[in-house]
């Protein structure tokens, strides 16, 4: 594997990827992963430099995967560019760009999906039914295709990272799940493929999830264990956006996603706010009790 290439050696098919990985292991190399949907962004590269950074061979796939978007979401409207994202991956550090058509990945016809369980039924499961069954599926037949590796997956779709990790040990993946902190604009909002979505004054008031974050870890930190007060809290920072229409504010425990009487430990705060036709998340850490 060469670096320092204008673009990463491509590979679109799973026979071709394995091959490699194969031979790469075989010779004692360590594999580092970093599944993408592609029109990449700093966030992507942050994650691809930490594969770099720990790994012998870095494997970038972009695939836009049509199982993890409902009926009405944005699958066709996706932004893509494949040649921008090929410049990236290189840069970023990584060795091959898995880049397989969706025949490739889902010969027809489907019959085995992976189902979740509750994780995936709450927050942002809630308004987007059957969304991580689509993520599980897809993750699952990644893994399964990169083999024993690291895998790297981003905080800012933190229920995401959640469910990946259980599922990897669910059902005993020999992949090992690394999440990496949220990038983020020098104002805070956490970068996304879709921030591409908003308009000049959408995106002057998206700020306001980080602050509404912040607003109620400091509540936390200053000895509220409350879940409905924290989430009344964010709730009431997010409504000074006069374009923001709130989806959820959530303070709950890590482990389950799902409050269950007083914060304790480990806590997670999200909110996922939509702006137009853009829908943000985001998610901060903090300790209660
Ligand atoms: O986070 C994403 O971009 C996607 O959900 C993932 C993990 C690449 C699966 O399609």
């Amino acid at each position: 594997m060469s670096r320092g290439c204008p673009v990463p050696e491509r590979e679109d098919t799973i026979s071709g990827l394995r091959v490699r990985l194969f031979e790469a292991r075989a010779a004692g190399r360590t594999v580092g992963f970093v599944p993408t949907m592609g029109f990449l962004h700093a966030g992507h590269c942050s994650l691809i430099e930490r594969a770099r950074a720990g790994n012998d061979v870095v494997v970038v796939s972009i695939f836009v995967n049509p199982l993890q978007f409902n009926p009405g979401e944005d699958f066709d409207d996706y932004p893509r560019d494949l040649e921008r994202d090929l410049r990236m991956c290189a840069d970023a550090g990584a060795d091959i760009a898995f880049v397989p058509d969706r025949r490739e990945m889902y010969p027809e016809p489907v019959a085995t999906t992976v189902h979740l369980g509750t994780l995936a039924d709450v927050l942002c499961g809630a308004s987007r039914a059957g969304h991580f069954d689509g993520v599980a599926t897809v993750v699952a037949k990644l893994f399964s295709i990169v083999g024993e590796c690291s895998a790297y997956f981003g905080e800012k779709d933190f229920q995401q990272l959640t469910i990946v990790r259980r599922m990897a040990a669910d059902l005993s993946l020999p992949v090992r799940v690394v999440g990496c902190p949220t990038v983020r604009e020098p104002d805070g909002l956490a970068l996304s493929s879709r921030n591409a979505y908003l308009s000049e004054v959408e995106r002057s008031q998206a700020p306001v999830l980080r602050r509404a974050l912040e607003s109620g870890a400091t509540l936390v930190q200053a000895g509220e264990t409350s879940p409905a007060a924290v989430e009344a809290e964010m709730a009431a920072v997010i409504a000074t956006a006069p374009l923001a229409q709130i989806d959820y504010a959530a303070a709950v425990p890590v482990s389950t996603l799902v409050a269950d009487g007083p914060l304790r430990g480990e806590v997670r705060l999200l909110v996922a706010v939509r702006f137009g036709t853009a829908r943000l998340i985001d998610n901060i850490g903090c300790r209660a009790g």
